[in-house]
This record gives C-alpha cells, structure tokens and sequence, in this order.
C-alpha cells in the first residue's frame, strides 16, 4: 500500500500541494488527471523524495517517512521501492539500451552484473526490445527510447512505479505502443500511479482515477464513475475540455 498524507509543498510562496491524502491499494494502476500547473509533477516527486515535501508523510509499503525530519537513511530507503518513468525518458546517451537498464541494478543495488544483465534483457524483452540490447537511444524511436525506460523501471523490482506523463513527448503514432506495454504490466499486479491526459488509457486500464487541480485532490474515483458522471462541476468541466467527443452525464 502507498500512502501519502496530509502532503503539503511550497515553491517560496506558492503553495503547490495543500494537504494531499491519497492511498494506493498494492497492484492498482491509479491514473492522476488535472490541467497543468495543478501538481501532478510535485506531488509524483514527492513519493520518491525527488522532491522534499513541507509536512505530511510518505508510505510505501510497511516504510514511512515522516516529512518533518526525514533521514539521509529514510529517503534512500523509499527511494528504492520506487521507479520513475520520466515524460522525456532521462536514458544516458552514451550508454547502450541494455546498459541503461542494468545502470541502477549495478550502481544503485550494487548486484553482480551478470545478474544485473540477465534481469534486464529479460525485461528487454517484455517491452519488447529484445533486438536492440546493444543499440544506443539515439538509434531508436521516442517509443523505443520510452520502453527503455519502463524496462529500467521494471529492472528494478520496485513496488510502485512512478508515470510522469509516459506519453505526452511521443508523436501520435507512437502512443499506442507504449500504453499498450504499460497496459500488458498492468496486468501483472504492479502497483502503478500514472499522471497523464491519455483519457481513454485511464478508462480502460486504471482502477482509480483522481482528479486535481490547484493543489488539491478535488475528486477521485472508480473509472466508471469519474467518467460516467464526476460529481464536481470543476472535474466535469476539464472533462469536458478534454475529451469534448465523450458524451458525459452531467
Ligand atoms: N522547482 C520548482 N520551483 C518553483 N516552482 C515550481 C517548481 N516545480 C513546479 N513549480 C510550480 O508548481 C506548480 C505545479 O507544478 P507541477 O509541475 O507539479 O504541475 P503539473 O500538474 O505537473 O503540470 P503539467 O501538466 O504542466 O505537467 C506550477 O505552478 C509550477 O510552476
Ligand atoms: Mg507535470
């Protein structure tokens, strides 16, 4: 289970995240949707600590850390039972696929590197890359490039995975794949929290969608009844913006 609560975060004077409760049921895929600026970055970041949270606390599993006065000790601890997929991929240019994947295992969880290999080709292929181990990102497709990254993120056995946006750099064409390997991990019970505006991914494939805006989790839940019928006006409106062709009971 993940947990985040009572999370507050402040650039200077802005008040960027203002209370956020949201709990994570373990093997749920929980799309966060909301217009830009309204946190879903920040509050990603500070599951992992990328970003350092005002107050609250963070659960991951059976570890919390109290955001007051988080350790050094703390925060690699939750750093590791997460993994992020970054919207522009963040793969080392110089490095080949396979080696971008066994990176973390070796550096980060210190394991054998034949180990680290073996683990990694094995999601390699799961993602589909399979052929291309000794290729270099530049020489792949954003799509490939992005599958890359979730093949990082999977290499690392993490109990969450952390989406931030997975899609939004690709061209059109190239959406579809990746969701589609997103989807295909989904079913195997992996915990997943996914900011995106892919609205038919987060009907389809999410068990919880939440809603912000400004700060706040205005709404959340079951698919069905977000998109059948979200019952606060500022959630329909986005909604509605969105994805004008969905016809919405309002
Ligand atoms: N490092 C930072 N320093 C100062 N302000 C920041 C920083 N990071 C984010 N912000 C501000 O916090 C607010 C929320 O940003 P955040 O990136 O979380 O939004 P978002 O919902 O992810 O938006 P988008 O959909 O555009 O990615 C914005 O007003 C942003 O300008
Ligand atoms: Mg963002």
């Amino acid at each position: 289970m993940i947990q985040m609560a009572n999370i507050t975060k402040s650039f200077g004077k802005h008040e960027v995240l203002k209370g956020i409760n949201l709990t994570v049921k373990k093997g749920e895929v929980v799309c966060i949707l909301g217009p830009s600026g309204s946190g879903k970055t920040t509050l990603l970041r500070c599951m992992n600590y990328l970003e350092k949270p005002n107050d609250g606390a963070v659960t991951i599993g059976d570890f919390t850390v109290n955001c007051k006065r988080p350790t050094k000790q703390e925060i690699h601890t939750l750093r590791q039972k997460t993994a992020m997929v970054f919207q522009h991929y963040n793969l080392f240019k110089h490095k080949t696929v396979l080696e971008n994947v066994m990176e973390g295992l070796v550096i980060v969880q210190k394991q054998p590197k034949e180990k680290a290999r073996e683990t990694s080709v094995k999601m390699l292929e799961k993602v589909g890359l399979g052929s291309k181990l000794d290729a270099y990102p530049s020489q792949l497709s954003g799509g490939q490039q992005q599958r890359v990254g979730i093949a990082r993120a999977l290499a690392l056995n993490p109990e969450v995975i952390l989406f931030d946006e997975p899609t939004s750099a690709l061209d059109p064409e190239l959406v579809g794949e990746v969701l589609d390997v997103i989807q295909k991990i989904a079913k195997e019970g992996i915990t997943m929290i996914v900011v995106t505006h892919e609205m038919n991914f987060a009907r389809e494939v999410s068990n919880h969608v939440v809603f912000m805006d400004e700060g706040v989790i205005v709404e959340e839940g079951k698919p069905q009844d977000i998109f059948g019928g979200a019952k606060e006006e500022r959630t329909r409106q986005f909604l509605k913006r969105i994805t004008p062709e969905w016809s919405y009971t309002i």
